[in-house]
């Protein structure tokens, strides 16, 4: 009993902080398309047109966003990351895209996204230069927060490479009180954790009142053990990461790489329902325009997605670890319905089942739900979110049974019931 008491103090553990960032955006995780993880900095318009870092690009991909079901499910941003900028400033200090790959300029391309519904990002970095080597805006935050401001851009992503990350502590905060004096509202996305040198203690509270978005670990790459690293990280974190999220701040273990190459059918689906249950962004890295169905269906489901826009905000935490326990990780995310009794409030639950082992069978696992700190004396109904079965009514002591596929997840929401 204790246990379980100690596991809900930590899954409640939401702080509250007054000098929280305050633009009202993104109180629930960010949705839409950042273009790094699938199309990296590919400036060869010449060879590679399809592909290449361009207006082009951006217009197929808000487009497709725009139809086919993902605008209703609330994708909402087209991001670009590096590599849009001229190699050089203009005569007069500004910044500008690559003239022969956006040749109408970045207002027209966000006036093009703003009348297809959507919004727009872009991408800079806090020092001289970009990470792929193009201007950075170390010496004119001020006046390049003004251009993106007068561009119309919503979301802003600063990058953290070629400066001391000693200085981040400054800078970051001065670049969103920039970006709060242009008096437009954009999302404010920091790599600022990211590089801090590792015998450094990284200031999350600080990073939190600064920015809406922030990436504490590494890019994930088109690979399942990426996939894993990140979580694991999350996890091993997670003491510290939880408390600091919340609506209009998130951890952000980066991009969705679901209807790319490398993952499986049933590892796609764990990483939607991974992300969901760590309130991370959902910024698919894809190609929307060679999507299979099967994929779509995954990144369009509405069970998974209204975990991750919980309104309540809190971050989900593992509670089993599987290298000590039978190889399936217990994942857990508190989320709306709640219910009130006399003493407390009851919340539903986004139950996360994730199989790490590889021996080919779906793995049979059997235990009473309160082993998932669904404790509540009055019960549960339990529902599988990516089947819709009903499993029924559960007390904490009655045994489910479910069967996890190699890779795979069962991702399921428990609803509490309260006796009338
Ligand atoms: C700027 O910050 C103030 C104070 O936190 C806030 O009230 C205002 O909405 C912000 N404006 C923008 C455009 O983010
Ligand atoms: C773009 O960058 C190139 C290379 O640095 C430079 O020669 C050129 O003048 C820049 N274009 C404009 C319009 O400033
Ligand atoms: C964090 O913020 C507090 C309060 O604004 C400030 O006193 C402190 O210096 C900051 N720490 C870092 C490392 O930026
Ligand atoms: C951290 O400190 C240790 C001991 O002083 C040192 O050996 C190591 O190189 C440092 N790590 C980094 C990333 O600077």
């Amino acid at each position: 009993m204790a246990k379980v008491l100690s596991i809900l103090a930590l899954l409640l553990a939401v702080g509250k902080f007054s000098e929280a960032l305050d633009n009202g955006l993104v109180l629930t995780p960010p949705m839409g398309w950042l273009s790094w993880e699938r199309f990296r900095c590919n400036t060869d318009c010449k060879n590679d047109p399809e592909n290449c870092i361009s207006e082009r690009l951006f217009m197929e991909m808000a487009e497709r966003m725009a139809k086919g079901g993902f605008k209703e499910a609330g994708y909402e941003y087209i991001i670009s990351d590096d590599c849009w900028l001229n190699k050089s400033r203009d005569a007069d200090g500004f910044l500008i895209p690559d003239p022969e790959r956006f040749p109408n300029g970045i207002k027209f391309l966000s006036d093009y996204v703003h009348s297809l519904g959507l919004k727009f990002g872009i991408y800079e970095d806090i020092g001289t230069f970009t990470c792929g080597g193009f201007p950075g805006i170390a010496g004119h935050e001020k006046q390049d927060m003004q251009t993106f401001a007068d561009w119309g851009v919503d979301y802003i992503k600063i990058d953290g490479c070629y400066k001391d990350p000693n200085t981040f502590p400054q800078v970051y905060p001065d670049v969103g009180r920039y970006i709060n004096e242009t008096g437009r509202p954009m999302v404010y996305s920091c790599e600022w954790p990211l590089y801090v040198n590792s015998n450094v203690t990284i200031p999350w509270v600080n990073i939190s009142n600064t920015c809406n978005l922030w990436r504490g670990y590494g890019d994930v790459q088109d690979d399942y053990n990426s996939l894993v690293d990140i979580a694991e990280w999350y996890a091993e974190n997670q003491d510290v990461l939880i408390p600091i999220a919340g609506p209009g701040r998130w951890n952000d273990p980066d991009m969705l790489i679901i209807g790319d190459f490398e993952l499986s059918f049933d590892q796609q689906k764990t990483q939607m329902a991974l992300w969901s249950v760590l309130a991370a962004p959902l910024l698919m890295s894809n190609d929307l325009r060679h999507l299979e169905p099967q994929f779509r269906r995954i990144l369009l489901n509405r069970n998974v997605i209204a975990v991750s826009q919980d309104k309540l905000g809190i971050q989900g935490r593992r509670i089993v670890d599987s290298l000590k326990g039978n190889g399936v990780e217990v994942w857990v995310r508190p989320i709306t319905p709640t219910a009130q009794t006399v003493d407390a409030t009851v919340f539903s639950f986004a139950v996360l089942l994730w199989s790490r082992r590889d021996d080919g069978v779906p793995f049979a696992v059997s235990n009473p739900i309160s082993a998932y700190g669904l404790t509540s004396k009055t019960g549960y109904f339990l529902r599988n979110l990516y089947t819709n079965q009903d499993y029924g009514f559960f007390r904490p002591t009655d045994v489910l049974t479910v069967r996890v596929n190699p890779s795979g997840v069962i991702f399921f929401k428990a609803t509490p019931v309260i006796a009338g």
